[in-house]
């Protein structure tokens, strides 16, 4: 045999031997299952592995744009029914270095709990969905696999009037939206889920089933407004009950451009966070054929309201502070606090399990979406309030929405940091901008991706700066992410989406972060980053941060 031809083969063989041992070194589905089995003597719960016929209806995503581009599937779907399982899991995942992703509704905005970078596992906690009222005491342990539907439900089950502040949507998990604050119809009143949260369990990176005594006040601080995923596997949520009047009244009023859109929502600013605390009204804008021409478009703004009490107690008062919307009594739906919860979803006149489904109706995500979000502290002058309509009218109807949702009341009497949730006093209220489409296709999905985010860029000089501030459960990659492949996020990397979310409290949560799972084995593409060990405690000064 000839050198040269030697040569080739010795090459040849060296890469094959490479690369037999990186495919045998990489950790893989067999390793897990094979890890978990060794842990359960018998067998795990339930596993489902892509070769199972359920495999995509149990992984069935929320947003299909995150997981149309994700690299990877999940290895496993665990969908464990006791906390050994999921100790079993983490020590897995720690032992093998494969990632663990953990979902309780799936509704994460870029699908963190369903995707990911690199091989990974999820820990799907529907089956850790019980909820136990005590109407006496006005408590619930709430597990985090229930959604915000089977928790309004739960409650209506028991009292007309005993209720719960959280989110508009049914099929939102209490997992993920507790975890980073949970805004609904009533935060003006009775604040947020997270404000409302007074113990917890969890299980930390060393698989100990801690509560808040246990855990320490640091870290039950962390878990009521800090995001998701960062400090452990959250089981269940011991929650404040609030009481709502028997008779509550919603209207839903819609004004077009022809019938002064854009003077009412102008007006809107002045009043939006400083009326009666009672009162909620945000305000839904889209594009929609004009009323007058076919041909053209124009604006609706859906000015969507709850006020917790009687319609002849609301009327004088929008007649004193909000007269520009024309409210008259036919608009008034007096009914039951739930009924109001299936009004809001778009469920109205539905029958009250409606509530249980843990299925997106379509019109609320419509398969593919994106979103952001942003705080406004001083009202938006009319020319730019036009210019908006302009960008929701480029696409076809319906496609783009802006929402304006309303602050003040009792957020205001929050400090800053009392939670990591940071967004207090001085925001008039939250801009939240959603785009949607149903087709896929790269083409299709940078279109509409370019358009909100070319909205989001226009809106700079009337949203708040240093930091502009976002609502981690409105999650958004746009603003800044982690390092993926190599668990090596710097602090300075993660202050850029960290600030925004959380201000000031983000130091502390690295803090957190540091000393309960330094070796971050709970991370996402936003999750806070542990310091490196030598530099512990030496946090950088905020001036030297780079915000937008
Ligand atoms: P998901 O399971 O995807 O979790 C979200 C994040 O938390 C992920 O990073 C996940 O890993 C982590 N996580 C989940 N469970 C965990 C656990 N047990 N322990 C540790 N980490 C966990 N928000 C709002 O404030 N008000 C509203 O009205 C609405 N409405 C709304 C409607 C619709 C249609 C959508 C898609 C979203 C909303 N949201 C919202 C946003 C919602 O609050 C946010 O997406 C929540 O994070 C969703 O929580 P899930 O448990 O459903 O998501």
């Amino acid at each position: 045999m000839e050198s040269p031809t030697l040569a080739f083969f010795l090459i040849f063989f060296a890469n094959l031997l490479v690369l037999m041992r990186v495919f045998s070194l990489t950790p893989q589905k067999n390793d897990f299952l094979e890890c978990l089995t060794d842990q359960f003597e018998s067998s795990y719960s339930v596993i489902y592995t892509p070769n199972n016929a359920s495999y995509a209806s149990i992984f069935q995503p929320d947003n299909l744009r995150p997981a149309s581009t994700s690299p990877y599937k999940p290895l496993l779907i665990l969908t464990p029914f006791y906390e050994s399982e999921i100790q079993a899991a983490i020590y897995c995942s720690k032992k093998l270095g494969i990632q663990i992703r953990v979902r309780s509704g799936g509704h994460d905005y870029e699908g963190l709990s369903y995707t990911c970078e690199n091989p990974f596992v999820v820990v799907d906690m529907r089956n850790f969905r019980s909820i136990s009222i005590d109407s006496e005491e006005k408590t619930a342990w709430v597990q985090v696999g229930a959604t915000l539907g089977q928790l309004y439900y739960a409650l209506a089950q028991k009292s007309r009037t005993l209720a719960f502040t959280a989110g508009v949507c049914p099929t939102v998990g209490v997992g993920g939206h507790f975890s980073g604050g949970g805004y609904g119809m009533m935060s003006r009143k009775h604040a947020l889920a997270a404000d409302h949260i007074i113990d917890a369990i969890l299980i930390n990176a060393n698989g100990q089933v801690l509560d808040r005594k246990s855990m320490g006040e640091d870290l039950f601080w962390a878990i009521r407004g800090g995001g998701g995923t960062s400090f452990g596997i959250i089981l269940a949520f011991k929650v404040d009950l609030v009481t709502v009047p028997e008779t509550v009244t919603v209207f839903n009023i819609s004004r077009t451009l022809e019938q002064n859109a854009t003077q009412v929502v102008h007006k809107w600013q002045y009043i939006a966070d400083k009326i009666d605390e009672n009162l909620f009204i945000r305000i839904f804008m889209i594009s929609v054929s004009s009323p007058t021409n076919y041909r053209n478009r124009t604006i609706a703004a859906s000015f969507e309201s709850l006020f917790l009490g009687r319609t002849h107690d609301l009327l004088p008062l929008m007649q004193e502070k909000f007269p520009q919307l024309g409210l008259v009594e036919k608009d008034c739906l007096e009914m039951s606090w739930i009924e109001s919860v299936l009004f809001f979803a778009g469920l109205h006149n539905q029958p009250l399990d409606a509530l249980l489904s843990r299925t997106p109706q379509a019109s609320f995500t419509q398969n593919y979406f994106k979103g952001k979000s942003d705080y406004v502290r001083q009202p938006i002058p009319m020319h730019a309030l036009r210019r908006i309509w302009g960008f929701l009218n480029e696409e076809a109807e319906n496609m783009a929405e802006l929402q304006f949702s309303p602050y003040g009341g009792v957020l205001n009497s929050f400090s800053e940091s009392e939670t990591p949730f940071p967004h207090r006093s001085g925001n008039i209220f939250m801009i939240h901008y959603v785009v949607r489409w149903d087709r896929e296709g790269n083409a299709e999905s940078e279109r509409y991706i370019n358009l909100i985010r070319r909205i989001y860029s226009y809106m700079a000089p009337y949203v708040t700066k240093s930091p502009r501030a976002a609502y981690v459960n409105y999650r958004d990659l746009d603003i800044g992410m982690n390092n993926q492949g190599n668990n090596n996020t710097s602090y300075e990397q993660a202050s850029v989406w960290g600030f925004k979310y959380f201000k000031n409290n983000f130091d502390r949560l690295v803090r957190v972060k540091s000393q309960t799972d330094p070796l971050n084995i709970f991370r996402n593409e936003q999750s806070i980053p542990p310091l490196p060990e030598s530099t512990s405690w030496q946090i950088i000064p905020r001036a030297n941060v780079l915000t937008e």
